[in-house]
Formats: C-alpha cells, structure tokens, sequence
C-alpha cells in the first residue's frame, strides 16, 4: 500500500482547478491523487508544475472508495465534488478502519427554510458529526467567478445579449455570493494549518438584494439591464405547470423561484478570524468576471 500525503475530488470543476492553481504558486510538490471520473475533462490541469497522479472512478460509488483507500490510504482528503458523497465516502473508510483528516465542501443551502432542499444536508452534516477523524467543513454560499460557474454566468450573459432580467417578486431578497477564487485560497489556508477545525460558512464581501446585483452587473457590462417583474405566483405557477404538467424543462426552476425569494447572506465572521477570510467585494469580483468572460470570447 502507498502513504499518499493529499487526495483531491473535483479537480476538473471550477473550485477545484482554481486550488490546483494555488497550490502551483504555494510550492506544494507532495504527492497528489486526484479522483476523476472517466469522462472528466483533465487537459487544463494535467500540464500544471504539480506531482499528480489520477485515480479514475466515481465518488458516489464505494466501490471506488474502498479500492482507493485500500491501495493509497491518504493522510487528508480535500472533498469538493459534492457533500452528498459523504455518507458513502464515511461508511467506506469504516469498513477500511481509516480516519484520514477531511475538508470538505458543503452548502450554507443547509440553512434553507425549504425542508425539501436542506433536509440532506441536515442529515449528512449530522452524520459527520459522529465521524472520528478530524474534519473541516467548508459551507460557501453560492459560487461565481468565470464562465464556469453555474449561477451568475449565465445571468450576465442572458443581461449582455437581451439587456433585461425577469425578477420573480420584489427582488429585494439579500444575497453573497462568493468568489470562487476566494473559496479556493480559504481551503488552502485550512489545508495548510492542520489544527484548524469545525464548521465555517463562506459568505462573499458584499451583501446585496437581487436588484442591486442586476445594477452591479449593468454597470461592468457598461449596458442597460432593464428588471422585469413578474409576480411571485405567476413564476411559480408557470414553473408548476412546465415541470409538473407539461413534463417540459422550466427556464427557472421552481425552486429556483422559492429559494430566490429567500434572503441567503450569512456572517463569515468565524471564518475571518480563524482563516484569515477576506473575500473580495461584489463589484470587484464581478468586474473580474465580466473582463475575463470579454478575454474568453464568452461575451
Ligand atoms: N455552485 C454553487 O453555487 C455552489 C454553492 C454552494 C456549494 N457548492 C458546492 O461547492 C463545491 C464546488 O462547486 P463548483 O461549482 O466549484 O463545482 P463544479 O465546477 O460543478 O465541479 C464539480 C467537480 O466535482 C466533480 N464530480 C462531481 N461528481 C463527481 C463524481 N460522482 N465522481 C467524481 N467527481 C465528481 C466534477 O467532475 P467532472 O469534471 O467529471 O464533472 C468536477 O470536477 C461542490 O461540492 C458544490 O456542490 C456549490
């Protein structure tokens, strides 16, 4: 069996690549194992100054874990690709008697007020409690930051080319989205202290209502975005009938709707105090993205 020091899943996606890229820039030359699946896409990370190796499989699978473990047995496992893993990925390290040290990626979508959306996470969270390895648990609100993420992109976008943005309700629910950057550096600052600990939410820098974002991203685009307001039932109503009714795919989700309505902006204090947590602000981060989705062609 080898010793390996770190194992990573979601390296293929937009949080993951980013904390590659960080780990270039911090001199980490320590082994690597990455877990990808068969068809993810490795062209941007393979040519990285790092010492990588793969292991092909599926994180939702125990197959997978328990062949990994058994053949690697890592010391710290940095797990972004998904928090609904975890009930797979501890029942395989008992059965392994491992208890390498976790960081993990998980939602502050925990704190929904919608029983159907954060019930799992309650459950998987509650489960990691009992785990008895040391563990950090890293809840970000919603990601932005490139033409890779899978919120604000598609907003700014659907801005530049119509110059108008539908807002189910008032639109005066809070938001903080984090930058996907930021969320990178704080894992890596956890990996690189081993005491650190617990739970964190990562919030972004700015707290705005939906109105104020569509404002934010008029002003990077240097165009009108024009708010269309559409009366909370209608959006959901229409939502119903397409997903429920008609069995087609709604442009928003009904939960999209429900869940935009309710306020998500949650303190980082704890997080600036022991991870040093500083995300940028919205307009900043904004501005980033925009450029770089004008330097990808993407707008
Ligand atoms: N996006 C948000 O707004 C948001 C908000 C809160 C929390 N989160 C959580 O934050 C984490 C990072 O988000 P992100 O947007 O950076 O992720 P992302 O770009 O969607 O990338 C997901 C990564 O996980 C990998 N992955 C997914 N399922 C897998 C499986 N079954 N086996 C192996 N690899 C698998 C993907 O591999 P492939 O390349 O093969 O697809 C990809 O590398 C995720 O856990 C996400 O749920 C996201």
């Amino acid at each position: 069996m080898n010793n390996i020091p770190l194992l990573l899943t979601g390296v293929t996606g937009l949080t993951g690549s980013l904390l590659l890229h960080k780990l270039v820039k911090a001199d980490f030359h320590s082994q690597i194992l990455c877990l990808v699946r068969p068809t993810s896409n490795r062209d941007s990370i393979e040519a990285l100054d790092l010492n990588l190796n793969f292991f092909i499989g599926d994180s939702a699978a125990t197959k997978t874990w328990e062949q990994l473990l058994e053949k690697y047995s890592p010391a710290t496992i940095i797990h972004i690709a998904s928090i609904r893993h975890i009930p797979i990925i501890l029942n395989s390290f008992q059965g392994v008697g491992q208890h390498p040290r976790l960081i993990i990626i998980g939602t502050t979508g925990i704190y929904s007020k919608y029983n159907q959306y954060s019930k799992d996470y309650k459950a998987i969270e509650e489960q990691l409690t009992q785990y008895p390895g040391q563990y950090c648990l890293l809840r970000p609100t919603m990601i932005y930051g490139s033409h890779r993420d899978k919120n604000l992109h598609k907003l700014i976008k659907f801005c530049d080319r119509y110059g108008f943005f539908p807002v189910f309700g008032s639109g005066q629910c809070l938001l903080q989205p984090i930058h996907a950057d930021d969320l990178a550096k704080a894992i890596l600052h956890v990996l690189q202290r081993p005491t650190i600990q617990g739970t964190y939410d990562l919030s972004g820098g700015s707290i705005v209502t939906f109105r104020e974002l569509l404002a934010i991203v008029e002003k990077q685009l240097g165009k009108p975005v024009r708010p269309i307001y559409i009366p909370l039932r209608v959006g959901v109503w229409s939502a119903t009938i397409a997903e429920k009714v008609l069995g087609t795919k709604s442009p928003v989700r009904r939960e999209q709707i429900l869940r935009l309505q309710e306020d998500k902006a949650y303190s980082h204090n704890a997080a600036q105090r022991d991870l040093d947590f500083f995300p940028r602000s919205l307009e900043v981060g904004l501005q980033q993205e925009v450029e770089l989705m004008h330097s990808k062609g993407v707008l």
